[in-house]
């Protein structure tokens, strides 16, 4: 099974994004995560619809936008228009949720729901089918930099059964922490799509070398 890379562009240089994005290109990312703010579900702004139209202009890699939004149905129609490949809605935010991520589908986007540290995994569990791809938060939600909770390794191996007994073939994605360290014990548990920023932005020697560090801690 393939794993994915992705970096988020919350750790980017935004002065420099179109260059931070085709190095991410260059050093063989898959995805690039775009981490949507809104100060009220989480403490902390940041980028909107704009911004996906930049990236999209920037780089030929999928947009994957984590909205931390509340009432995100009001802009999922803003995010597709603007170049998502896929949107990712948590489910403390949609009070219909299973109509909401029908609806990032029907937009012709690729569907994803995510979870805080404190949800429990089960919720996800009548929403088998309906989204493509589902985020273990390994930190709570808001800021980069932040260290990954330990917890989250027993949560996405649970994840991992549920999807199982459904025979559904959804990615289980990661976010928050994940390092050259905790990258392998998250993959061990299930998880194929790692989302770094510190890692990958902050990386001593460069982003390029960032991502290499990551994909040297897979065991392919
Ligand atoms: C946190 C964001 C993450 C963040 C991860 O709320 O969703 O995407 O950029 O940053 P690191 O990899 O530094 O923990
Ligand atoms: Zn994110």
């Amino acid at each position: 099974m393939n794993t994915y890379i992705s970096p988020s562009i919350l750790s980017a240089n935004l002065s420099a994004l179109a260059s931070d994005l085709a190095a991410c290109e260059a050093g063989g990312a898959d995805n690039i995560h775009i981490d949507v703010m809104d100060g009220r579900f989480v403490p902390n702004i940041a980028f909107g619809p704009m911004i996906v139209k930049a990236c999209k202009q920037s780089t030929k890699l999928p947009l994957c936008v984590h909205l931390m939004i509340v009432e995100p149905e009001k802009h999922l129609e803003a995010f597709a228009q603007a170049g998502a490949d896929r949107i990712t809605v948590h489910y403390e935010t949609c009070p219909h949720i299973h109509r909401t991520l029908q609806t990032i589908r029907e937009l012709g986007v690729k569907a994803g729901v995510t979870i805080n540290p404190g949800t429990p995994v089960e919720v996800l569990t009548d929403l088998i089918g309906v989204f493509d791809m589902a985020l273990i938060m390994s930190v709570n939600p808001g800021f980069g930099g932040q260290a990954f909770i330990q917890r989250s390794i027993e949560r996405i191996e649970q994840l991992k059964w549920m999807l199982e007994e459904e025979g559904d073939h959804a990615i289980i994605q990661v976010d928050g922490g994940i390092d050259a360290k905790t990258i392998s014990d998250v993959y061990a548990a299930g998880a194929r799509d790692f989302v770094a920023g510190t890692a990958i932005f902050k990386h001593p020697e460069g982003i390029q070398a960032g991502i290499a560090a990551l994909r040297a801690a897979l065991p392919y």
